[in-house]
């Protein structure tokens, strides 16, 4: 069993590091709402800390779940920042949704500090974190890998070593871009469905076991013939991610002319207050024009 941290006890954070704490890690954890680390502790046991820094002295591993590339650089770096805790050959795991870039900037400093980092971002979601089934796409070197692989087993269902430090992320931009094209086609089948007044359920049921299946028509086509969106994966979270795919295709030079459409489509969804809501809720304007 490994001394790990946990810092950032989100929608995503607060279970997975509670994933640890269950298969008998010995977790500190950190939160800036020093509120939700208490509950952490309350529930898992542990120990909650009054900086990072501080949740990251003496953890082997230090796994890292906030927001975007801005929170992670200011829960890493600085006087209390996770860095400033951890001693060498420990390391830094994190599964922020951030830009290549980032990942790259920290582990440049992580190097010089004798520590590893790994940019390992995840798929799955709310549920996935709380059922312990995440996918993550990990970036950064195999004995470092090796080294976290099982302890990250404790909340996933793969982890998987993609490349270099930065190919977690890319992996990930990969995996949103894929899913932003794929929703608009859907919100556009259900919309075209339920104007001829076809009965939805049983096309979905029909049809999800054919070419035209996916997980997002498994899991949220019948959600969106019913208009309900507060839940899953939000909007905001959405354009953040295809923003740092934008940044990424300016470098890389690949066109995208849909992910570019349907990011447009995100905006107005937020404009009508859904910044919360889940990403099916490109539907909703198609339902409400
Ligand atoms: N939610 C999903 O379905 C999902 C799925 C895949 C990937 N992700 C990615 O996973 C990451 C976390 O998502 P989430 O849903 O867990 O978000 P969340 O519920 O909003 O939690 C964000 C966490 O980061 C902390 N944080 C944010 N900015 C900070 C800062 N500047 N300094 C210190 N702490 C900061 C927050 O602390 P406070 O509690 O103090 O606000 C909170 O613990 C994001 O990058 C997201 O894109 C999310």
């Amino acid at each position: 069993m490994a001394k790990v941290a946990f810092i950032g006890l989100g929608v995503m954070g607060y279970p997975m590091a509670g994933h640890l704490a269950a298969k008998g890690h010995e977790v500190n954890v950190y939160n800036r709402t020093n509120t939700k680390a208490e509950a952490w502790v309350q529930e898992h046991g542990g120990k909650s800390a009054t900086t990072p820094r501080v949740a990251s002295e003496g953890a082997e591993i230090v796994f890292c779940c906030v927001g975007n590339d801005d929170d992670l650089r200011s829960v890493v770096l600085g006087d209390d920042g996770i860095f400033a805790g951890m001693s060498a050959d420990t390391i830094l795991v994190d599964h922020t949704t951030a830009s290549a870039d980032v990942a790259r900037e920290l582990d440049a400093i992580a190097r010089e500090k004798s520590i590893h980092f790994i940019d390992a971002p995840v798929s799955g979601g709310q549920a996935g974190a709380e059922n312990g089934v995440l996918t993550v796409m990990c970036g950064g070197e195999q004995a470092a890998f090796d080294r976290i692989k099982p302890v990250a087993d404790c909340f996933s269902r793969a982890v998987t070593l993609m490349g270099p430090v930065g190919s977690g992320q890319l992996t990930k931009m990969v995996n949103q871009i894929a899913i932003a094209g794929l929703v608009q086609g859907l919100s556009e089948a259900m919309n075209f469905g339920q104007k001829a007044n076809l009965d939805m359920g049983k096309v979905i049921d029909v049809i999800s076991k054919g070419a035209a299946g996916s997980w997002q028509m498994e899991n949220r086509g019948s959600t969106m013939c019913q208009g309900e969106f507060k839940f899953g994966f939000a909007v905001d979270w959405m354009r953040k991610d295809l923003g740092i795919c934008f940044e990424e295709s300016k470098r890389n030079g690949a066109r995208l002319p849909v992910t570019h459409l349907v990011d447009q489509f995100y905006a107005q969804v937020q404009g009508r207050g859904g910044n919360r809501w889940d990403t099916s809720s490109l539907v909703h304007l198609l339902q409400n024009d």
